[in-house]
């Protein structure tokens, strides 16, 4: 059965009329990206949410935030409420954050507790996911007894798994495995020891801005000269290698000749690190919007959430090496990797918004791209134009 509402269905139909010219099957010199309603139409985003956002493995939490049994945090996928929960098995599960008598979302704020009670009229379900309880469901004082009905009520389970610190849901349950989906970024990882990585803190950060020009603009090396003169001198163009892709993957990097105080600098590294890996720096994207940078001593993961057509929430989480990067000796050179994050991250903003705001001309529409750079930003709406499509 169709799942696209008829507006949506009509969405998808304007999209691909808008693909018509075929830019998407030219070589890059001659090819454009997305049009520009792809970043400003609010059917556009919720086709989006709905394809893309419920289709594909999307970041949802933090396992550092689900330590302890009964720890659950409520999220949003897709425009979707979903609740994440440490469960009595030690898995990690996610659930449509919604009681199965009248549609009442669950939980709302972060916390712990033995049992989901729906606060509407008190229906009870483990952290399973199994309704235990529906007080007076016969009338008063006559409770629910017969389990073996239960199965029609209880909560929706979703698709979830974890990769090192990070819990992804897929909504529909039809991704490709999480395996396949991440495989062309484990197998560059080889050599880090992710063992004894440490969350240290996550910067927030709100764009006035279509969530797919922060991805676009996290893959992309080409802008660092006129955007980050001062990154400018740490890399310099030339050592800048040209983003490439693997399927749902994209990536590039660098290695860097000159020591940076924010970088490889005096915090600890990753144990055992390869010779070639220890002046070096490397950006992932898994599509849609999972994204992190790694170098010798810290992992900085990237997350740019869709609040709105023209609104995202950006959330860079922190990592170090060992426990003992949380040390005071260690204070200042961390403070100088929040100082990079935040310069960085506010030139990038402004850039950007920028872009954003140049989709609102009819003197552009996808535009003319770099066929050294931007092979990477084709396959990216390429990938946008499938999820979409599918
Ligand atoms: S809506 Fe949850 S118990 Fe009634
Ligand atoms: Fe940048």
């Amino acid at each position: 059965m169709p799942r696209l509402t008829p507006a949506q269905q009509q969405v998808q139909v304007d999209f691909l009329q808008q693909l018509r010219d075929g830019r998407l099957d030219k070589p890059v010199a001659e090819s454009s990206g997305l049009p520009n309603f792809a970043y400003t139409c609010a059917d556009f985003y919720a086709l989006e949410q709905d394809t893309v956002f419920r289709n594909h493995w999307v970041f949802a939490g933090f396992v550092h935030c689900l330590k302890k049994t009964g720890d659950m945090i409520p999220v949003e996928v897709a425009a979707q409420p979903i609740v994440l929960v440490m469960a009595e098995d030690g898995q990690i599960r996610a659930f449509h954050n919604v009681c199965s008598h009248r549609g009442a979302q669950l939980v709302t704020e972060p916390g712990t507790s033995k049992k989901f009670v729906c606060p509407n009229h008190s229906w009870s379900y483990n952290l399973e996911g199994k309704l235990i309880a529906r007080p007076h469901f016969h009338g008063s004082e006559k409770h629910d007894v017969n389990r073996a009905g239960c199965h029609r009520a209880d909560l929706s389970p979703i698709r979830c798994i974890t990769w090192h610190d990070w819990v992804f849901v897929n909504i529909s349950g039809d991704a490709d495995s999480f395996e396949r989906c991440i495989r062309p970024i484990e197998v560059r990882l080889d050599g880090y020891d992710f063992s004894d990585l440490h969350f240290f803190e996550s910067l927030e950060f709100d764009l006035q801005a279509n969530w797919k020009l922060a991805v676009e603009n996290f893959i992309d090396p080409y802008h660092v000269f006129s955007c980050h003169p001062w990154l400018n001198d740490f890399v310099g163009m030339d050592q800048r290698q040209a983003p490439e892709f693997d399927d749902k993957v994209l990536f590039c990097g660098y290695q860097f000749q000159k020591t940076d105080p924010a970088r490889a600098g005096a915090l600890p590294w990753f144990p055992n690190l390869p010779k070639q890996k220890q002046n070096r720096g490397d950006w992932f994207v898994m599509f849609p919007n999972f994204a992190f940078e790694i170098f010798p001593d810290q992992v900085d993961l990237f997350i740019a959430n869709p609040q709105g057509p023209q609104k995202t929430q950006e959330t860079i989480s922190l990592y170090f090496i060992g426990e003992g990067a949380k040390a005071e000796k260690y204070a200042e050179a961390r403070a100088l990797v929040i100082k990079n994050w935040n310069d960085l991250n506010h030139e990038d903003i402004g850039i950007i918004e920028r872009m954003q705001a140049g989709r609102r001309s009819d003197g552009f529409d996808g535009g003319v791209l770099s066929p050294y750079w931007d092979p990477v930003q084709k396959h990216f709406a390429a990938m946008m134009t499938r999820a979409i499509s599918s």
